[in-house]
């Protein structure tokens, strides 16, 4: 018995790190899940990963879900491979970083669009799926930086995106309820991904500081997000609604 049996996952973003590790995890526990991506390389090779480990997998790709178009060709093409939907994770994000006074307007509209607009086209185009399922679950990939700030990376519009992807998430629980829709989040810290292991590299980066200022005393793998975000996609979380889980070593809970 897997804790996803039969269950239509959707997840974005799965040629990457975090969005990688879900997809592995939710196929080995029975889902059929339908990943996505800008890279077309990646993506596949997720999908072999999947398969060859017995689990049911397929993805789109390329598709770039920040475009009205992209989002909706993603998630009826999904649909119509799954049979419908259940479960939503909305992982993928793309980030530009600088100082605020040295941020171009392209870049931070180029960050709020792939890691915002990005969750509200996706959930959009899903939600009738979910809907017409008689319920499900939506867990939206946030971050630490949607309520704290970074010594180590010029992450303003990063946060700023993220904390309207907070801000979604409990509007959401409250559209979805009626429907049996469950939406939440999960935050994490840094985690050790393609996107973060030159930083975490880089002898003279904040590495050492990460671990550091890290309770449980190092950074993320992503496999701990991934248990995270399983529990939320499973029927074990089925009154758990607009919660935000923070996979990040007890950073959270000190200044
Ligand atoms: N890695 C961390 O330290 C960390 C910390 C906090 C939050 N997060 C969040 O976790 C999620 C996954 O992060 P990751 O580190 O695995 O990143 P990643 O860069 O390894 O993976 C993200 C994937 O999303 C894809 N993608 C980006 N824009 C897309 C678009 N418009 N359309 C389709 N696909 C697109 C990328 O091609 C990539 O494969 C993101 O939402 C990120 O903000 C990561």
């Amino acid at each position: 018995m897997g804790r996803l049996d039969g269950k239509r996952v959707l997840i974005s973003g799965t040629g990457g790190g975090i969005g990688r590790a879900a997809a592995l995890r939710c196929a080995r526990e029975g889902a059929h899940v339908v990943g996505c991506d800008l890279n077309a390389e990646a993506s596949a090779e997720t999908v072999a990963l999947a398969r060859a480990a017995g689990g049911r997998m397929d993805a789109i790709a390329p598709v770039d879900l920040a475009t009205e178009d992209g989002a909706r060709y993603w998630v009826d093409s999904a649909a119509a491979l799954a049979g419908g939907i259940d479960v939503l994770v909305n992982n993928a994000s793309a980030i530009r970083f600088g100082p605020v006074d040295k941020l171009s307007f392209a870049d931070w509209s180029f960050t709020i669009r792939n890691e915002l607009d990005i969750v509200f086209l996706v959930t959009r185009a899903a939600w009738p799926y979910l809907v017409a399922a008689g319920g499900g679950s939506v867990v939206n990939v946030a971050s630490i930086s949607a309520s704290r700030g970074a010594f180590f990376m010029a992450q303003n519009a990063h946060g700023a995106a993220k904390g309207g992807v907070l801000g979604l998430t409990y509007q959401l629980v409250v559209e979805g309820g009626p429907h049996g829709i469950r939406v939440n989040a999960v935050s994490p810290a840094m985690t050790q991904t393609p996107h973060t292991t030159p930083l975490l590299a880089d002898s003279g980066g904040p590495a050492a500081s990460i671990a550091a200022r890290t309770p449980l005393g190092r950074w993320g793998q992503p496999d701990d997000v991934a248990n995270a975000i399983l529990f939320l996609c499973s029927d074990e979380s089925s009154h758990v609604s607009g919660a935000n889980i923070p996979v990040d070593g007890g950073a959270a809970a000190v200044g």
